[in-house]
């Protein structure tokens, strides 16, 4: 049988650098923000954190850094975030971005809500034309906090669909800092890590650049999964499951949608969605009985939202890693 070829994304001398890099939050232009709203505070619990003077409506777990920034208008990812905890961490984002003649530029203090200490970030243009944040240490104490047998624990990992997946990659770690944890041997899809996480982004070819293809949110524990499934029932989001078996990442997942956006001119073709997962590797991650005959699920229970094309309110399904 003949092979396929196989392609390897290299890793430059700067892979590796970031370790205390993690995911913190994300940003969306949807065509009706209150909907958009209705819906993470329905299902996933969330709360309103600030409405910003632009109109733009910050959500998040109800204390600490937010996690979703909704702005108005057609519905793209309008940008995603990272908090480098790493000493010297922005400093050497800036460093490698000025060598590679990268042109960035400071990031909005106010994007860097609930900060610890002098508020530091930086905003670039990833090779898509996606802005990225990237910002020092905030508090995230909310995650923990309260209520989670109705709500996810975190915003997990984030994954950006391309029709490249190597500039993107190597952006990331030839540059930024980050690691390639796993990749397809058909060049298609790259997981990188930052922190201890399997991975905080992944990048799949899609055939189209610079929007999002979905993201995640952890579960506090295998138990919740199982909550999580019931709760989705019984706000009437359709429901699928099972284990999202794709390597490396094999994951048992569910999801959602948010309400479908609608406008009179150009319908969208997609919506994002809420995907419960039983998530993504961790590199130092529990162990899970498997979950049925056909998966293992071997990772700690999350969330993922993404995009999605259906037409239905929502759905829990079989999900991409
Ligand atoms: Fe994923």
């Amino acid at each position: 049988m003949q092979r396929p070829p196989r392609f390897t994304i290299p890793e430059g001398a700067h892979a590796g650098t970031l370790h205390r890099t993690h995911v913190s939050h994300i940003g969306f232009v949807v065509p009706d923000i209150a909907a958009a709203e209705a819906f993470y505070c329905r299902v996933l619990g969330m709360k309103r954190h600030s409405v910003l003077p632009d109109g733009r409506v910050r959500l998040g777990w109800g204390e600490g850094h937010h996690v979703i920034d909704l702005s108005e208008g057609d519905k793209t990812l309008a940008h995603y975030g990272f908090e480098v905890r790493d000493e010297g961490g922005l400093d050497g984002i800036r460093a490698r971005l000025t060598e590679a003649g990268i042109p960035f530029d400071p990031l909005d203090p106010a994007d860097v809500d609930e900060a610890v200490g002098t508020p530091d970030g930086i905003a670039v243009t990833d090779p898509d034309g996606t802005t990225v944040h990237f910002h020092s240490e905030v508090r995230r104490h909310g995650e923990n906090s309260a209520d989670t047998g109705r709500r996810p624990i975190k915003f997990q990992h984030t994954t950006v669909g391309t029709v490249d997946v190597a500039p993107m990659a190597t952006f990331y770690t030839d540059v930024i800092g980050f690691r390639i944890s796993d990749q397809l041997d058909d060049g298609n899809f790259a997981w990188l890590r930052s922190d201890r996480d399997h991975h905080t982004l992944a990048i799949v070819r899609v055939g189209r650049s610079g929007d999002i293809d979905h993201y995640s949110y952890d579960l506090s524990e295998w138990e919740d999964f199982k909550t999580w499934c019931d709760r989705l029932t019984e706000l009437d989001v359709p429901v699928s499951w099972g284990p999202a078996g794709m390597a490396p990442e094999t994951t048992s997942s569910c999801s959602s949608t948010t309400p479908r956006a609608t406008t009179s001119n150009s319908p969208p073709r997609w919506r994002s969605s809420t995907t419960i997962a039983s998530p993504t590797c961790r590199a130092r991650g529990r162990r899970h009985p498997p979950l049925s005959t056909s998966g293992a699920a071997r990772h700690r229970p999350g969330v993922e939202s993404e995009r999605t094309t259906s037409d239905d309110l929502g759905r829990i399904s079989q999900g991409r890693p």
